[in-house]
């Protein structure tokens, strides 16, 4: 939306959700999935979540999509995002076999990629001694 399209409208911002300077269920549910991105998107998407969530107390997956659709970010933490909701909402997730998830699939499972990446065990001592650990 366009700043001049909520001319004379009411807004809330970050800071107007948490009433009494206490965190919102949402709020801290982001804070338990590890839901947070940077200072622009973590703002907007507990919004657009908070927004979902007072017209739909218990949304789906699809549903959550949709609502943040609006948040454009490329740093990835949008299941992260989808667990804070469901967690705000008192949705019990249904525990994921990873394995499961590859069992049909082609690509190799993460571990065996990193596994056979000889570059990884360099990567990870470099970036030990870079550390000085
Ligand atoms: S976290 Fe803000 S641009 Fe991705």
């Amino acid at each position: 939306m366009l700043a001049h399209e909520a001319s004379g409208r009411s807004i809330t911002t970050i800071e107007g959700i948490a009433a009494g300077g206490r965190l919102t269920p949402l709020q801290e549910a982001f804070i338990e999935a590890d839901a947070l991105q940077c200072g622009f998107c973590t703002s907007g998407m507990v919004l657009s979540c908070q927004r979902l969530l007072d017209r739909n107390p218990k949304p789906s997956r699809p549903e959550i999509r949709e609502a943040i659709s609006g948040n454009l970010c490329r740093c990835g933490t949008y299941n992260h995002v989808f667990d804070a909701v469901e967690r705000a909402a008192g949705i019990t997730k249904a525990s994921v076999d990873e394995s499961a998830l590859f069992a049909h699939s082609r690509l190799p499972t993460p571990d065996s990629r990193l596994l056979d990446d000889s570059r990884v065990a360099r990567a990870t001592l470099e970036a030990l001694e870079a550390e000085e650990v």
